[in-house]
């Protein structure tokens, strides 16, 4: 049986690192302040931002909601972000996803300040990735890597396979992980990808993020490897009150059965996501008073 790596005590560890550092910040007159836009009425989208909101709160960090009806338009949308963008009290910009049809979210990306990009989705800041220079790292393939590195799990000469190449989580965790420091060997599959399960099998790390409940099965994954699951997608469950549950692209049974390593979902990945979100907005409070990131 393999070994859990909960993502609900590791962020919980760096939320903890976090309310010290914010005290920190606050004696030196800092005080992070994240500024988070919601565009319509997404209810998936609304957990997410009052989640982020909660958790800068815990950390002692300011956080501002901005709530657009859906009938913003873009020019209204970017003329907001401009204005968070000149205001020196605001260190991060979020602009929660998906956006309600009719605007356009690469136009958004790209409106953000890149020192304000907490998201880390900004051109600039994924070129940096792609050059081993990384500054701000997108949430979620940045809680990947402290995941594995607070379990202590060497990556230097593994084979990784990344199951999905979207700009959002795949691609960049491939980039990271096969850059200096990480020194992974990486696969990137696909949805074109032949022989998926021969690939994933030679993986001594497997990472799933393609929004496909429990795809990952156990012929899939080698013994001992360490699994990575990304994936959140809810299914229907009768035996539960609400009808559904949230289950990750890997059939947890089985493969923590053959895995050494292994993220549950809920409770894995996602959590971790939040916590390097408040990191890579102390971090853009620190850049902007000068002084060097965290040391995580
Ligand atoms: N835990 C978190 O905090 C967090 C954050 C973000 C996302 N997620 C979850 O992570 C999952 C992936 O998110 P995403 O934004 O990366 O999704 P996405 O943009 O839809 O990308 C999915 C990727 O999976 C690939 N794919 C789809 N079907 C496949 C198949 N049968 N075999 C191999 N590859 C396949 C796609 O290939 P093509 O490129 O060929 O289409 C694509 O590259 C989702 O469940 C999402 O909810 C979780």
């Amino acid at each position: 049986m393999s070994e859990l790596i909960s993502g609900k005590i590791i962020s919980a560890q760096i939320n903890e690192e976090l309310c010290l550092e914010v005290k920190q910040l606050k004696t030196k007159g800092i005080e992070p302040c994240l500024a988070v836009v919601l565009v319509g009425e997404d209810p998936a989208s609304e957990v997410y931002v009052r989640n982020k909101k909660r958790t800068s709160e815990e950390i002692g960090m300011k956080s501002i909601g901005h709530n657009l009806p859906d009938t913003t338009t873009q020019r209204e949308l970017e003329t907001l972000i401009q204005s968070l963008n000149a205001d020196p009290a605001v260190h991060g910009i979020l602009c929660q996803f998906p956006l309600p049809e009719g605007l356009d979210e690469k136009k958004v990306i790209q409106t953000i300040a890149p020192e304000k990009d907490v998201d880390g989705l900004h051109p600039l800041n994924a070129g940096l990735i792609a050059m081993g220079i990384p500054k701000f790292i997108s949430c979620t393939p940045y809680g990947v890597l402290q995941m594995l590195k607070r379990s202590g799990i060497s990556t230097s000469g593994k084979n990784a396979v990344v199951l999905g190449r979207s700009n959002l989580v795949g691609r960049p965790i491939a980039t990271l992980l096969s850059s200096k420091g990480w020194d992974a060997t990486v696969t990137v599959c696909h949805s074109r990808t032949s022989d998926l399960a021969e690939v994933t099998s030679q993986a001594d790390i497997l990472i799933a993020a393609i929004g496909i409940p429990e795809f990952v099965k156990a012929n899939m994954v080698k013994p001992g490897a360490v699994v990575i699951d990304v994936g959140i997608n809810r299914i229907d469950d009768p035996n539960k009150a609400k009808g559904t549950r949230l289950v990750g692209d890997v059939a947890f049974e089985e493969v923590a059965a053959k895995a050494s390593f292994i993220t549950p979902v809920p409770g894995g990945v996602g959590p971790m996501t939040i916590a390097m979100l408040m990191v890579n907005t102390v971090n853009a409070a620190r850049w902007q008073n000068g002084l060097t990131e965290m040391d995580l």
